[in-house]
């Protein structure tokens, strides 16, 4: 039996779309208790003390009542110097996720296609899905990395407005080689987004190169990952100017704020912290996947990023629950139909690797009844 106050509210909701009430809001999950977090790619190092106080103090003399520019310009050029890129060629987002949305308002619409690679970064399915698109999956190989040629082949036969390949991919690690790239894009009539958030973790070169020689490709990266501003959201797009020029129509102004400008500005400033971060990182991936490769019936695929798949004889959710316990969080992603059974995990600092493998262990055990 429904209330009237059930009817009036569904009459209602009648009017959102149907594309939007299809979906399911983003959800990470958390757990009470939580003492060592690996579940969603973070850096684990914030920035110094003394650099945050500094900022803060830059901060002070900041106008709080003023627009910051439409666009985060400084930030822009900056960006631009630093990878060799023409400004005009740089935007600069609220975070990459913010940037995908725009590419959905300004390329995808009411069936227009979207080719995605499989299992790759859920939120292009729901942007896509979102705008009207209509999204054709490609499924992986057997060793679940991206599947070129049936990416080729798919770009050509269904000739999609837009193409997305994450390389190196979350939640796999996995990333393509150039010139696995470099087919799809010669294939695609439409766009191609590299989203390269975990590039700097990556020993394959990054694509913009392709740049060059294609007016169709877009990379897109993050502050998030390696620069550790998750938290401040920063994440950038390079492309050929005309196309950002029509990008730039659709999007809303002052999607920047000031200090996150300031701050992503202060790292690129700062490349040797950087690079240190991200040597640290690399190291404590390479230990972390090591000692999951020890334990018995455990079954890990070697990554490019910071992070780590894994999967244990168990179900995910008995692993979820048993590092929970112990005050560990991952992250299951055995929702995705080619991750039966898989978790991820990203590397953290050498004492939170140590406990998550510890809790890990224990957990086995205690399911093993040993
Ligand atoms: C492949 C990929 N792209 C983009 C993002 C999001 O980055 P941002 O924090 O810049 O929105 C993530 C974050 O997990 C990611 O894994």
């Amino acid at each position: 039996m429904t209330t009237r106050q059930e009817r009036e509210m569904e009459a209602a909701l009648r009017f959102i779309r149907p594309e939007v009430r299809r979906e399911r809001a983003y959800h990470v999950g958390s757990a009470p208790d939580v003492t060592v977090k690996l579940n969603q790619n973070e850096c684990p190092y914030d920035l110094p003390e003394d650099l945050k106080r500094e900022l803060l103090e830059a901060f002070m003399r900041a106008p709080f009542n003023r627009y910051p520019t439409e666009q985060p310009d400084r930030l822009r050029e900056a960006l631009a110097a630093r990878l060799g890129h023409d400004p005009d060629g740089v935007l600069i987002g609220n975070g990459s996720n913010e940037l995908a949305y725009t590419l959905g308002l300004a390329m995808v619409g009411p069936g227009a296609r979207v080719v995605l690679p499989r299992p790759m970064f859920a939120l292009y399915g729901t942007m896509a899905r979102i705008f009207g698109g209509e999204v054709i999956g490609v499924p992986p190989r057997p060793d679940l990395r991206f599947d070129a040629d049936a990416l080729t082949d798919a770009v050509g036969r269904t000739q999609p407005a837009l193409t997305v390949l994450a390389s190196p991919n979350n939640p796999t690690g996995l990333a393509m080689t150039p010139d696995e790239i470099a087919r799809v894009v010669a294939a695609a009539p439409g766009f191609v987004l590299i989203d390269e958030a975990y590039v700097e973790f990556n020993e394959e070169p990054s694509a913009i190169r392709l740049l060059a020689r294609h007016p169709n490709v877009l990379v897109m990266r993050t502050f998030s990952k390696a620069f550790g501003l998750a938290g401040l959201r920063v994440g950038y797009l390079l492309g050929r100017p005309e196309v950002i020029a029509e990008l730039l129509k659709a999007r809303l102004p002052f999607m920047v704020d000031r200090f996150a400008e300031t701050v992503a500005m202060t790292l690129l400033q700062r490349p040797e912290l950087v690079r240190a971060r991200i040597d640290a990182l690399k190291a404590s991936c390479r230990r972390l996947t090591a000692d999951l490769q020890a334990l018995d019936g455990v079954e890990v695929i070697p990554s490019q990023t910071n992070f780590v798949l894994f999967r244990t004889g168990l179900e995910p959710r008995l692993v979820m629950a048993g590092l929970a316990e112990r005050g560990v969080l991952v992250r299951d992603m055995s929702g995705y139909p080619e991750l039966p059974g898989y978790l991820r995990v990203n590397a953290g600092m050498s004492n939170e690797n140590q406990v998550f493998v510890a809790a890990l262990k224990e957990t086995l055990r205690a399911q093993a009844g040993v």
